[in-house]
């Protein structure tokens, strides 16, 4: 099948490349991100291979259909980006990768963890200057600390694991029961006491209309004072500028995020020789107790093997009218 790809990098291209040894599809890299002004290049192809940022609204996905498009596949678990009900409307098929390698976003989420506590990025600097100076670097055990996860599925029961392993009590919030937290000794509570009781807070739930700001004021304030927020899952399910109220406060101590609500404009480009224009992410990058990545937790060796191969495979189930296991239903 004819594949065009949005927003192509690099690795995308050497993965894939190497991946579509075993399916034989016809690939068109294109670097640029998928709107309305560059929907046409997919003209000649039936599917479209996009990525977290790439927009795929309903004038996007009318303006896919005109050039031919049958299938959507995301190279990616989100699908927030995408207009599932104008997909739906105008018969095109959306399939995504539900899970490539949930190790990958659960142990960047420690990663970040365990930088903010022991300030890692900070002493990083200090001893390359010469600076062995121990003040403002003391940190604490994670041993013994409640962490609160929000959303466990197959990301948040891996970070749970892991912080098990740590020696933490783990507190999860969910919308479903999950056995299997349950069994792994999670103890399942509610939104209020998750925020109430817990040293760090981790975000795992999809970005929905019922998670959209769900990290809003009135949240910050059931937390403990201190608290430690990372939110490695969508930027949109925290409210960034009420973050920023409660780092000004004191009342968050640390944030780890590697995601950020206006990151489109921003992540997985090199804007290093621009002035970035938006200011609320540069207050955020103004605070030292704020540690921010570009949107990188998937981005492993295993976890892109994984997606190339899933996607490839979305695509041949398709072509061949197999059961679409992965598609995205409204
Ligand atoms: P999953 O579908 O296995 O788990 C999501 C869990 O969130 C489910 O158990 C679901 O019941 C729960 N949930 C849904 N709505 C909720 C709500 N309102 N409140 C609390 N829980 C809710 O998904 P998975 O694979 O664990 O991924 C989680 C999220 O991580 C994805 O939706 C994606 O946005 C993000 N992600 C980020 C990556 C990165 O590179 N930073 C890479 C991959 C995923």
């Amino acid at each position: 099948m004819n594949i065009t790809f949005f927003n192509s990098k690099a690795y995308d291209q050497q993965f894939f490349t190497e991946a579509n040894r075993d399916y034989e599809h016809q690939l068109k890299f294109l670097e640029v991100p998928l709107n309305e002004h560059t929907a046409v290049l997919a003209k000649g192809s039936e599917a479209v291979c996009i990525f977290v940022n790439d927009l795929a609204n309903a004038p996007v996905l009318h303006l896919l259909k005109e050039a031919g498009i049958k299938l959507i596949a995301l190279r990616c678990a989100g699908y927030n980006n995408v207009d599932l009900k104008a997909a739906a409307e105008l018969g095109l098929k959306v399939v995504r990768v539900p899970a490539y390698s949930p190790y990958a976003v659960a142990e960047h989420t420690l990663a970040l963890i365990l930088a903010l506590n022991r300030k890692t990025h900070r002493a990083y600097n200090r001893v390359r200057e010469g600076n062995f100076a121990l003040n403002g670097l003391m940190g604490f055990d994670l041993h013994g600390r409640t962490v609160g996860i929000i959303g466990l599925g197959k990301i948040g029961l891996v970070t749970a694991r892991i912080l098990k392993g740590f020696g933490c009590r783990v507190l999860g919030y969910d919308i479903r029961n999950n056995e299997e937290a349950i069994q792994i000794g999670i103890e399942f509570t509610d939104l209020d006491s998750v925020y109430a009781h817990s040293d760090i807070i981790s975000l795992h739930c999809p970005l929905t209309p019922q998670t959209y700001h769900l990290i809003n004021e009135e949240a910050i304030g059931k937390m403990k004072a201190g608290v430690m927020l990372i939110n490695t899952s969508r930027g949109a399910i925290i409210d960034t500028q009420a973050v920023i109220k409660g780092l000004k406060s004191e009342k968050i101590k640390y944030l780890g995020l590697d995601v950020y609500e206006e990151e489109g404009d921003l992540f997985f480009e090199d804007l290093s020789n621009k002035v970035i224009q938006d200011d609320v992410f540069m207050r955020l990058l103004s605070f030292n107790n704020v540690l921010i990545t570009g949107h990188q937790a998937f981005f492993t060796t295993d976890a892109l093997q994984s997606i190339a191969h899933v996607t490839l495979q979305n695509i041949t189930d398709f072509e061949q009218g197999n059961d679409l296991t992965n598609e995205v239903l409204p």
